[in-house]
Protein backbone atom coordinates (compact mmCIF):
# COMPACT_ATOMS: atom_id res chain seq x y z
CA UNK A 1 0.00 0.00 0.00
CA UNK A 2 1.49 3.69 -0.76
CA UNK A 3 0.79 6.31 0.98
CA UNK A 4 -1.86 8.32 -0.62
CA UNK A 5 -2.38 11.43 1.19
CA UNK A 6 -1.77 13.00 -2.13
CA UNK A 7 -3.85 11.67 -4.65
CA UNK A 8 -6.85 12.22 -1.84
CA UNK A 9 -5.86 15.98 -1.88
CA UNK A 10 -5.75 15.87 -5.77
CA UNK A 11 -9.02 14.45 -5.62
CA UNK A 12 -10.22 17.05 -3.36
CA UNK A 13 -10.70 14.21 -0.10
CA UNK A 14 -10.03 15.71 3.44
CA UNK A 15 -6.76 14.53 4.36
CA UNK A 16 -4.97 13.93 7.61
CA UNK A 17 -2.48 16.53 6.78
CA UNK A 18 -1.27 19.04 3.90
CA UNK A 19 0.59 16.74 1.30
CA UNK A 20 4.10 18.27 -0.17
CA UNK A 21 6.18 17.82 -2.73
CA UNK A 22 8.37 20.18 -4.56
CA UNK A 23 8.90 21.06 -8.50
CA UNK A 24 12.52 20.18 -9.22
CA UNK A 25 12.86 18.41 -6.14
CA UNK A 26 15.58 15.92 -7.74
CA UNK A 27 18.13 18.94 -8.70
CA UNK A 28 21.14 20.41 -8.26
CA UNK A 29 20.41 21.63 -5.06
CA UNK A 30 21.29 18.52 -3.39
CA UNK A 31 24.59 17.17 -2.97
CA UNK A 32 23.61 13.51 -3.34
CA UNK A 33 22.22 14.86 -6.96
CA UNK A 34 25.42 16.50 -7.63
CA UNK A 35 27.64 13.68 -6.88
CA UNK A 36 25.28 11.40 -9.61
CA UNK A 37 25.69 14.33 -11.97
CA UNK A 38 29.56 14.70 -11.26
CA UNK A 39 29.61 11.11 -13.83
CA UNK A 40 27.27 11.51 -16.08
CA UNK A 41 26.09 14.48 -18.60
CA UNK A 42 22.03 15.37 -17.67
CA UNK A 43 20.88 13.35 -21.17
CA UNK A 44 22.77 10.69 -20.49
CA UNK A 45 21.43 10.49 -16.39
CA UNK A 46 17.98 11.04 -18.04
CA UNK A 47 18.37 7.52 -20.30
CA UNK A 48 19.61 5.68 -17.44
CA UNK A 49 16.96 4.02 -15.83
CA UNK A 50 18.93 3.09 -12.74
CA UNK A 51 20.68 6.58 -11.88
CA UNK A 52 16.79 8.49 -12.91
CA UNK A 53 15.36 5.61 -10.02
CA UNK A 54 18.26 6.57 -7.79
CA UNK A 55 17.87 10.26 -8.14
CA UNK A 56 13.99 10.40 -8.08
CA UNK A 57 14.16 8.51 -4.61
CA UNK A 58 17.06 10.99 -3.20
CA UNK A 59 14.13 13.65 -2.48
CA UNK A 60 11.78 11.18 -0.88
CA UNK A 61 14.18 9.53 1.28
CA UNK A 62 15.89 12.98 2.63
CA UNK A 63 12.17 14.75 3.20
CA UNK A 64 9.68 12.60 3.54
CA UNK A 65 7.77 14.04 0.32
CA UNK A 66 4.24 13.08 -0.44
CA UNK A 67 5.06 12.36 -3.97
CA UNK A 68 7.80 11.40 -6.32
CA UNK A 69 8.07 12.45 -9.45
CA UNK A 70 9.58 11.02 -12.46
CA UNK A 71 13.28 12.79 -12.54
CA UNK A 72 13.37 13.24 -16.46
CA UNK A 73 13.06 16.13 -18.83
CA UNK A 74 9.55 17.75 -20.78
CA UNK A 75 11.92 18.42 -23.24
CA UNK A 76 13.34 14.44 -24.13
CA UNK A 77 9.78 14.09 -26.30
CA UNK A 78 10.73 16.76 -28.50
CA UNK A 79 14.17 14.45 -29.02
CA UNK A 80 12.12 11.73 -29.76
CA UNK A 81 9.90 13.93 -32.31
CA UNK A 82 13.65 13.65 -33.95
CA UNK A 83 14.97 17.66 -32.99
CA UNK A 84 18.24 17.19 -31.84
CA UNK A 85 18.86 18.23 -28.37
CA UNK A 86 21.66 19.16 -26.45
CA UNK A 87 21.92 20.42 -22.35
CA UNK A 88 25.15 22.51 -22.37
CA UNK A 89 26.42 23.61 -19.05
CA UNK A 90 25.68 27.28 -18.01
CA UNK A 91 23.35 27.78 -20.90
CA UNK A 92 20.28 24.94 -20.66
CA UNK A 93 18.49 23.70 -23.16
CA UNK A 94 19.55 23.69 -27.23
CA UNK A 95 17.99 23.03 -30.16
CA UNK A 96 20.91 23.52 -32.92
CA UNK A 97 18.25 23.19 -35.78
CA UNK A 98 15.12 25.22 -34.62
CA UNK A 99 11.85 24.32 -36.45
CA UNK A 100 10.45 27.67 -38.49
CA UNK A 101 9.42 26.35 -41.80
CA UNK A 102 6.77 23.76 -42.86
CA UNK A 103 9.88 22.08 -44.39
CA UNK A 104 11.27 22.11 -40.38
CA UNK A 105 8.36 20.21 -39.34
CA UNK A 106 8.60 17.83 -41.89
CA UNK A 107 11.77 16.10 -40.11
CA UNK A 108 9.55 15.68 -36.42
CA UNK A 109 7.26 12.30 -36.62
CA UNK A 110 5.19 10.60 -33.66
CA UNK A 111 7.50 8.39 -31.56
CA UNK A 112 6.45 5.48 -29.98
CA UNK A 113 7.40 5.70 -26.57
CA UNK A 114 7.42 2.32 -26.12
CA UNK A 115 10.23 2.26 -28.18
CA UNK A 116 11.72 5.54 -28.49
CA UNK A 117 11.09 6.62 -24.92
CA UNK A 118 11.67 3.23 -23.48
CA UNK A 119 14.41 4.45 -20.96
CA UNK A 120 11.02 6.62 -19.46
CA UNK A 121 9.00 3.95 -19.50
CA UNK A 122 11.70 1.27 -17.83
CA UNK A 123 12.15 4.00 -15.38
CA UNK A 124 8.69 4.20 -14.16
CA UNK A 125 7.96 0.33 -14.17
CA UNK A 126 11.27 0.55 -11.81
CA UNK A 127 10.01 3.52 -9.63
CA UNK A 128 6.62 2.20 -9.07
CA UNK A 129 7.91 -1.28 -7.62
CA UNK A 130 9.96 0.72 -4.60
CA UNK A 131 8.15 3.87 -4.06
CA UNK A 132 5.48 3.94 -1.08
CA UNK A 133 4.57 7.26 -2.08
CA UNK A 134 2.90 7.97 -5.82
CA UNK A 135 4.58 8.80 -8.50
CA UNK A 136 4.03 12.10 -11.02
CA UNK A 137 4.68 11.25 -14.27
CA UNK A 138 4.79 14.70 -16.24
CA UNK A 139 5.23 16.23 -20.06
CA UNK A 140 5.51 19.89 -21.15
CA UNK A 141 2.42 21.22 -22.41
CA UNK A 142 2.25 22.09 -26.18
CA UNK A 143 2.66 25.82 -25.87
CA UNK A 144 5.87 25.46 -23.30
CA UNK A 145 7.85 22.87 -25.71
CA UNK A 146 7.15 24.74 -28.71
CA UNK A 147 9.00 27.41 -27.52
CA UNK A 148 11.96 25.39 -26.83
CA UNK A 149 12.10 24.19 -30.65
CA UNK A 150 10.65 27.50 -32.37
CA UNK A 151 13.90 29.44 -30.59
CA UNK A 152 16.58 26.99 -30.46
CA UNK A 153 16.87 27.11 -26.90
CA UNK A 154 15.55 28.95 -24.02
CA UNK A 155 14.15 32.62 -24.40
CA UNK A 156 13.60 35.90 -22.94
CA UNK A 157 11.50 37.75 -25.69
CA UNK A 158 10.10 34.99 -27.12
CA UNK A 159 10.39 36.78 -30.60
CA UNK A 160 10.31 33.72 -32.80
CA UNK A 161 7.78 32.29 -31.02
CA UNK A 162 5.79 35.16 -31.37
CA UNK A 163 6.62 35.99 -34.82
CA UNK A 164 5.15 32.75 -35.91
CA UNK A 165 1.97 33.03 -33.95
CA UNK A 166 1.32 36.34 -35.58
CA UNK A 167 2.83 36.02 -38.92
CA UNK A 168 2.44 31.92 -40.05
CA UNK A 169 -0.70 31.19 -37.34
CA UNK A 170 -1.36 28.29 -39.95
CA UNK A 171 2.52 26.85 -39.16
CA UNK A 172 2.05 27.09 -35.62
CA UNK A 173 -1.11 25.84 -35.72
CA UNK A 174 0.71 22.52 -37.27
CA UNK A 175 3.71 22.34 -34.60
CA UNK A 176 0.44 22.69 -31.77
CA UNK A 177 -1.01 19.76 -33.15
CA UNK A 178 2.09 17.73 -33.61
CA UNK A 179 3.52 18.14 -30.40
CA UNK A 180 0.04 17.45 -28.95
CA UNK A 181 -0.53 13.95 -30.49
CA UNK A 182 2.99 12.97 -29.41
CA UNK A 183 2.12 13.95 -25.94
CA UNK A 184 -0.43 11.96 -25.56
CA UNK A 185 1.11 9.15 -27.25
CA UNK A 186 3.37 9.47 -24.67
CA UNK A 187 1.21 10.58 -21.01
CA UNK A 188 -0.73 7.19 -22.07
CA UNK A 189 1.93 5.70 -21.57
CA UNK A 190 3.51 6.49 -18.32
CA UNK A 191 0.04 5.96 -17.35
CA UNK A 192 0.48 1.92 -18.89
CA UNK A 193 3.42 1.52 -17.36
CA UNK A 194 2.12 2.46 -13.30
CA UNK A 195 2.49 6.76 -12.65
CA UNK A 196 -0.69 7.72 -10.09
CA UNK A 197 -0.92 11.00 -11.30
CA UNK A 198 0.31 13.24 -14.06
CA UNK A 199 1.80 17.24 -14.37
CA UNK A 200 1.15 19.30 -17.96
CA UNK A 201 3.61 22.31 -17.28
CA UNK A 202 2.65 24.58 -19.25
CA UNK A 203 5.84 27.22 -17.72
CA UNK A 204 5.63 29.75 -20.17
CA UNK A 205 1.78 30.38 -20.67
CA UNK A 206 1.65 33.72 -18.98
CA UNK A 207 3.92 35.59 -21.42
CA UNK A 208 0.68 35.23 -23.63
CA UNK A 209 -2.58 37.41 -24.13
CA UNK A 210 -5.65 35.79 -22.57
CA UNK A 211 -6.94 36.00 -26.50
CA UNK A 212 -3.98 34.40 -27.98
CA UNK A 213 -4.01 31.94 -25.06
CA UNK A 214 -7.69 31.03 -25.77
CA UNK A 215 -6.84 30.41 -29.64
CA UNK A 216 -3.63 29.03 -29.83
CA UNK A 217 -2.65 27.30 -26.72
CA UNK A 218 -6.00 26.13 -24.68
CA UNK A 219 -7.61 24.07 -26.78
CA UNK A 220 -4.51 21.55 -27.37
CA UNK A 221 -4.18 21.67 -23.66
CA UNK A 222 -7.67 20.70 -23.90
CA UNK A 223 -7.58 17.71 -25.71
CA UNK A 224 -4.67 16.67 -24.04
CA UNK A 225 -6.92 16.31 -20.47
CA UNK A 226 -9.57 14.82 -22.14
CA UNK A 227 -7.89 12.13 -23.93
CA UNK A 228 -6.56 11.40 -20.05
CA UNK A 229 -10.22 11.48 -18.79
CA UNK A 230 -10.82 7.55 -18.98
CA UNK A 231 -7.44 7.39 -17.36
CA UNK A 232 -9.34 8.02 -13.64
CA UNK A 233 -5.99 9.69 -12.42
CA UNK A 234 -5.53 13.08 -11.04
CA UNK A 235 -4.21 15.56 -13.68
CA UNK A 236 -2.60 18.30 -12.38
CA UNK A 237 -1.85 21.75 -14.74
CA UNK A 238 0.97 23.97 -14.13
CA UNK A 239 0.48 27.11 -15.47
CA UNK A 240 -1.63 31.13 -14.90
CA UNK A 241 -4.68 29.99 -16.54
CA UNK A 242 -7.59 27.57 -16.64
CA UNK A 243 -7.94 24.33 -18.30
CA UNK A 244 -9.74 20.73 -17.99
CA UNK A 245 -7.41 19.58 -15.09
CA UNK A 246 -8.06 18.43 -11.67
CA UNK A 247 -5.62 20.39 -9.62
CA UNK A 248 -4.20 23.70 -10.51
CA UNK A 249 -1.05 24.55 -9.73
CA UNK A 250 -0.34 27.72 -8.74
CA UNK A 251 2.97 30.18 -9.31
CA UNK A 252 3.95 32.57 -6.75
CA UNK A 253 2.09 35.62 -8.17
CA UNK A 254 -1.20 34.74 -6.96
CA UNK A 255 -2.64 35.16 -3.47
CA UNK A 256 -3.53 31.07 -2.56
CA UNK A 257 -6.93 32.84 -1.16
CA UNK A 258 -7.89 34.46 -4.00
CA UNK A 259 -7.19 31.37 -6.67
CA UNK A 260 -9.05 29.16 -4.39
CA UNK A 261 -12.13 31.39 -4.91
CA UNK A 262 -11.32 32.00 -8.41
CA UNK A 263 -11.01 27.94 -9.24
CA UNK A 264 -14.22 27.03 -7.43
CA UNK A 265 -14.79 23.19 -6.70
CA UNK A 266 -10.89 22.37 -7.74
CA UNK A 267 -8.04 21.05 -5.86
CA UNK A 268 -5.05 23.61 -5.71
CA UNK A 269 -1.36 23.02 -5.29
CA UNK A 270 1.65 25.71 -4.98
CA UNK A 271 2.70 28.19 -4.09
CA UNK A 272 5.29 29.32 -2.11
CA UNK A 273 8.14 31.90 -3.82
CA UNK A 274 11.00 29.46 -3.83
CA UNK A 275 13.07 32.12 -2.80
CA UNK A 276 11.28 32.70 0.87
CA UNK A 277 12.91 29.51 1.67
CA UNK A 278 15.86 31.67 2.28
CA UNK A 279 14.13 33.73 5.32
CA UNK A 280 15.06 32.76 8.74
CA UNK A 281 13.43 30.09 10.22
CA UNK A 282 10.36 31.96 12.23
CA UNK A 283 10.20 34.46 9.44
CA UNK A 284 9.61 30.73 7.01
CA UNK A 285 7.18 29.62 9.52
CA UNK A 286 5.03 32.38 9.49
CA UNK A 287 5.06 32.71 5.83
CA UNK A 288 3.65 28.92 5.59
CA UNK A 289 1.58 29.49 8.40
CA UNK A 290 0.15 32.29 6.89
CA UNK A 291 -0.71 29.90 3.69
CA UNK A 292 -1.74 27.19 5.03
CA UNK A 293 -4.55 29.63 6.51
CA UNK A 294 -4.97 31.29 3.07
CA UNK A 295 -5.84 28.18 1.53
CA UNK A 296 -7.77 26.41 4.20
CA UNK A 297 -11.09 26.38 2.34
CA UNK A 298 -9.39 24.86 -0.75
CA UNK A 299 -11.18 21.68 -2.04
CA UNK A 300 -8.15 19.79 -1.77
CA UNK A 301 -4.70 21.71 -1.31
CA UNK A 302 -1.09 20.26 -2.37
CA UNK A 303 1.64 21.91 -0.73
CA UNK A 304 3.95 23.40 -3.36
CA UNK A 305 6.67 25.74 -4.78
CA UNK A 306 5.74 28.51 -7.03
CA UNK A 307 8.33 27.65 -9.24
CA UNK A 308 10.86 24.97 -9.12
CA UNK A 309 13.37 25.20 -6.44
CA UNK A 310 16.41 27.01 -6.90
CA UNK A 311 19.75 25.45 -7.65
CA UNK A 312 21.81 27.31 -4.55
CA UNK A 313 18.78 26.50 -1.89
CA UNK A 314 20.07 24.91 1.10
CA UNK A 315 18.70 21.75 1.35
CA UNK A 316 17.89 22.57 5.62
CA UNK A 317 15.71 24.77 4.82
CA UNK A 318 13.24 23.05 2.27
CA UNK A 319 13.56 20.38 5.17
CA UNK A 320 12.74 22.75 7.56
CA UNK A 321 9.59 23.91 5.23
CA UNK A 322 8.19 20.60 4.69
CA UNK A 323 8.20 19.51 8.37
CA UNK A 324 6.38 22.56 9.70
CA UNK A 325 3.85 21.93 6.75
CA UNK A 326 3.44 18.54 7.81
CA UNK A 327 3.43 19.47 11.57
CA UNK A 328 0.78 22.24 11.02
CA UNK A 329 -1.58 21.00 9.50
CA UNK A 330 -2.23 17.98 11.01
CA UNK A 331 -3.45 20.20 13.91
O1 LIG B 1 12.42 17.02 -9.91
C1 LIG B 1 11.67 17.28 -10.87
O2 LIG B 1 10.90 18.26 -10.89
C2 LIG B 1 11.59 16.29 -12.03
C3 LIG B 1 12.46 16.50 -13.13
C4 LIG B 1 12.28 17.72 -14.04
C5 LIG B 1 13.37 18.38 -14.63
N1 LIG B 1 12.91 19.31 -15.49
C6 LIG B 1 14.78 18.06 -14.36
C7 LIG B 1 15.84 19.00 -14.79
C8 LIG B 1 11.12 18.32 -14.53
C9 LIG B 1 9.66 18.04 -14.19
C10 LIG B 1 11.54 19.33 -15.46
C11 LIG B 1 10.58 20.18 -16.20
C12 LIG B 1 11.10 21.19 -17.14
N2 LIG B 1 12.23 21.13 -17.92
C13 LIG B 1 10.41 22.39 -17.46
C14 LIG B 1 9.08 22.83 -16.93
C15 LIG B 1 9.14 23.34 -15.54
C16 LIG B 1 9.94 24.62 -15.38
O3 LIG B 1 10.93 24.55 -14.66
O4 LIG B 1 9.56 25.62 -15.97
C17 LIG B 1 11.20 23.08 -18.41
C18 LIG B 1 10.89 24.43 -19.03
C19 LIG B 1 12.34 22.26 -18.69
C20 LIG B 1 13.44 22.53 -19.66
C21 LIG B 1 14.74 22.64 -18.98
N3 LIG B 1 15.46 21.57 -18.45
C22 LIG B 1 15.50 23.81 -18.76
C23 LIG B 1 15.08 25.21 -19.18
C24 LIG B 1 16.66 23.42 -18.09
C25 LIG B 1 17.83 24.31 -17.74
C26 LIG B 1 17.51 25.15 -16.58
C27 LIG B 1 18.35 24.74 -15.44
O5 LIG B 1 17.85 24.80 -14.30
O6 LIG B 1 19.52 24.39 -15.67
C28 LIG B 1 16.60 22.03 -17.86
C29 LIG B 1 17.60 21.20 -17.16
C30 LIG B 1 17.12 20.38 -16.02
N4 LIG B 1 15.94 19.69 -15.98
C31 LIG B 1 17.83 20.14 -14.81
C32 LIG B 1 17.04 19.27 -14.04
C33 LIG B 1 17.38 18.65 -12.70
C34 LIG B 1 19.22 20.65 -14.46
C35 LIG B 1 20.16 19.80 -15.23
C36 LIG B 1 21.52 19.60 -14.61
O7 LIG B 1 21.68 18.69 -13.78
O8 LIG B 1 22.44 20.31 -15.02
Amino acid sequence: MINDTFLKACRGEKTGYTPVWVMRQAGRYLPEYQKVRGQVSFLELCKTPELCVEVTLQPITRFGMDAAILFSDILVLMEAMGAPLEFSEGVGPVFPAPIRSSKDLQSLGIPDPEQDLRYVMDTIRLLVQELKVPLIGFAGAPFTCLTYLVEGGSSKVFWETKKMMYTAPTLFHAIMEKITTATILYLQAQIRAGVHAIQLFDSWAGILAPCDYEQFVFPYVQQIFSSLKKEDLPTIYFATTRSGADVIGLDCRINIGDAIKRVGHKAVQGNLDPFALLLPEEALKTRIARLLEAARDAHGHIFNLGHGIHQYTPPKQLKLAVDYVHELSAK
